[in-house]
């Protein structure tokens, strides 16, 4: 996207072009192309870092349904003294998703392993390999979960 400020006569003093300067930002920040792009991102993040390689149901049987995409598997793994963990659903649903979190709530989950409740998830969730994401990554993928 290219915009080209023309500052002319009447907007020469710094208050208008400031004022001019934060409108175009504002422009920039919420620019559709933009969000798509981000959007897009988030999508092929979300590809190769296989999250429905785990969190899509019938994946561990040789089926995964891809109409129900990251909604969660019915195959768990079960941690020698710690347990057995289904990875949850990761879709916007609000009672079984990740609805009600906050993408800084998703981005905390996917680069520390801490859930919004405090509790660390278990090392099947390759939240170590995943602290390495930078940030504008992180908030795609984010966004992307919340579409
Ligand atoms: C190797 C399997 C695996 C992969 C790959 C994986 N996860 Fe997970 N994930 C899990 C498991 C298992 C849990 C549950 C861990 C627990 O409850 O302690 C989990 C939990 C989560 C949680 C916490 C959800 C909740 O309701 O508690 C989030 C968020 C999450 N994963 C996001 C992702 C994202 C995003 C990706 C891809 C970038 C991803 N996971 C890739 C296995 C995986």
């Amino acid at each position: 996207m290219l915009v080209i400020i023309r500052v002319t006569d009447g907007a020469r003093d710094m208050k208008t072009v400031t004022t001019a300067l934060a409108a175009l930002a504002a422009i920039v920040a919420t620019d559709p192309a933009d969000a798509q792009d981000r959007l897009k991102r988030g999508e092929y993040l979300a590809n190769i870092m296989d999250c429905g390689g785990c969190h899509t149901p019938g994946v561990f049987l040789g089926k995964p349904d891809q109409e129900r995409y990251l909604a969660g598997s019915e195959v768990g793994f079960q941690i020698p003294g710690l347990g057995i963990f289904y990875p949850p659903n990761l879709t916007s649903d609000q009672e079984t998703g990740l609805g009600s979190w906050s993408e800084a709530e998703i981005i905390t989950a996917v680069r520390t392993g801490v859930r919004p409740d405090g509790r660390e998830l278990a090392p099947a969730m390759p939240w170590r390999a995943y602290a390495a994401l930078n940030d504008a990554d992180a908030q795609a993928l984010a966004r992307y979960l919340k579409a």
